[in-house]
């Protein structure tokens, strides 16, 4: 799929430094090509009808369109490591048999018996075969069609022609995307640089360490709109304004299919209404509500020596903890390598954030068929220790009334995902409130939202 027409006009950015300006400041490390990349792009200013998210019709044709025509992440390769191990992936009422197979491919199956439309599979595991729990017809883990108790009844069936319907199998570092479509364009081709910025990154030594998973009573597109942008810190996350100049984040257009924004830790922003910080009060702020380089409730340990910047003092510790917990030496990482907000997604759901230090992921499916609900699932990913193989995390599904604090295992994040989530169900409410009626994206910082929605309008015009 080419790239859409897409504007290079100059638009407007924040006064004060960009955050190509920032990385300049770390002159001891190697920038990586990664984080000097910049493809900025004006994608207009028109506005969005608020029913894309509330109305029944315009789902169905999301279904229709983008869900069973676009990539989506599955699963983990680690997750279907044995010929035969079966992992169920469910989206808008299909469901599909991601199975490992004996030459170790990986195939997905449609997840429903072709005689009378059962579902074929009710729980994942290592299978030999797929058996019907209804009549007992049974197909290979190939697909292939095994047994009928009853086939003199069957001459219409031929047995050779019985397979399971198939859909389309991508790998990426670990992560098995699908896709329902056969005929879509191959996944690589369509996430451009991606794979290479990540590389830097080391993603193929990562594991998934963290899966918390919740429902959330919002359209798929507002969960996704929260983590695309970085701006709201300000009035959503405020404890983090004296640390993160949110409006400096700089948001790029890898493929029509990739976004991502890059936002600098460790500098006040414009939107800092208190006394200005010194470099110590910077990092105690850091440290006291958590950031990528510590953990809540640290203290300073040691004076910044003499012109040191609470940047390099926080890069410094990020760099520590990252050897003591992998083995591996970070020296050669860049302060922004450790420190900043780096987060990609790859159209239509699927968020990851790059960085040496464990990296976010995000996941968004409608649940079911409620296009007012959506299964909001957070995934980390950490490199793992020199000469391990940690297994990977199952998911946890936290009850709805239950909050985000409780899983302890997503760290300081767990405290943001609450504040995140009080905007979900009063953006469903308000949009519902404005029935046909309009909402407005920025030009630069919402760029990536409008991107969601001009890929959709895309697959919606095919
Ligand atoms: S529906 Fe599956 S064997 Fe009858
Ligand atoms: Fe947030």
């Amino acid at each position: 799929m080419k790239l859409l027409d897409v504007s290079h006009a100059p638009i407007a950015h924040a006064p004060g430094p960009s955050y190509q300006d920032i990385l300049d400041l770390d002159t001891g490390h190697e920038i990586p090509a990664a984080l000097r990349y910049r493809n900025t792009v004006d994608l207009g200013v028109q506005p969005y009808r608020a029913d894309r998210y509330t109305s029944v019709d315009f789902f169905h044709r999301e279904v229709e369109k983008v869900w069973l025509k676009s990539w989506q992440f599955a699963c983990r390769e680690e997750e279907i490591a044995r010929p035969g191990d079966t992992y169920i992936y469910e989206i808008v009422g299909r469901s599909l048999l991601v199975t490992r197979q004996c030459d170790g491919s990986i195939k997905a199956f449609l997840n429903v018996c072709l005689h009378r439309g059962r579902k074929l599979v009710n729980a994942g595991g290592c299978k030999d075969q797929f058996r019907c729990p209804y009549h007992g017809m049974t197909w290979n883990n190939d697909g292939s069609f095994k047994a009928n108790p009853f086939e003199w009844d069957f001459p219409q069936i031929d047995a050779k022609a019985f397979s399971l319907p198939e859909a389309q199998v991508a790998r990426w570092a670990g992560f098995v995307f699908v896709n329902f479509d056969r005929e879509a364009a191959p996944l690589l081709d369509l996430i451009g640089d991606m794979p290479a910025h990540f590389d830097h990154w080391r993603i193929e030594d990562c594991y998934k360490a963290v899966h918390v998973a919740k429902m959330v009573p919002a359209n798929w597109k507002a969960c996704a709109e929260a983590f695309l942008e970085g701006h709201h810190v300000a009035a959503t996350h405020p404890q983090a304004l004296p640390f993160i100049a949110c409006e400096r984040t700089q948001y790029d257009l890898l493929t029509d299919h990739v976004t991502r924004f890059a936002g600098a830790t460790g500098i006040t922003g414009g939107l800092w209404e208190g006394p200005p910080l010194s470099e110590e009060q910077l990092v105690a702020a850091m440290l006291g509500s958590g950031s990528r380089a510590g953990k809540p409730g640290q203290t300073l340990q040691a004076a910044l020596a003499p012109g040191e910047t609470s940047r390099s003092y926080m890069a410094n510790i990020a760099r520590t903890a990252l050897e003591t917990e992998t083995g591996y030496d970070f020296s050669h990482a860049c302060d922004a390598d450790v420190l900043d907000a780096i987060s990609y997604d790859i159209f239509p759901n699927f968020h990851l954030w790059g960085g040496f230090p464990q990296k976010i992921c995000y996941r968004f499916r409608p649940a079911g068929m409620n296009h007012e609900q959506t299964l909001l699932e957070v995934m980390l990913f950490k490199i793992k220790p020199k000469d391990t193989n940690p297994p990977p995390a199952r998911m946890r599904m936290l009850g709805v009334e239950e909050p985000w604090a409780i899983a302890t295992e997503l760290g300081y994040l767990a405290g943001i995902f609450d504040q995140d989530q009080s905007n979900l169900a009063p953006i469903q409410d308000g949009l519902r409130n404005l029935g046909g009626g309009d909402i407005q994206f920025s030009r630069y910082q919402e760029m990536r939202c409008r991107n969601l929605h001009r890929m959709i309008d895309m697959y919606m015009s095919k």
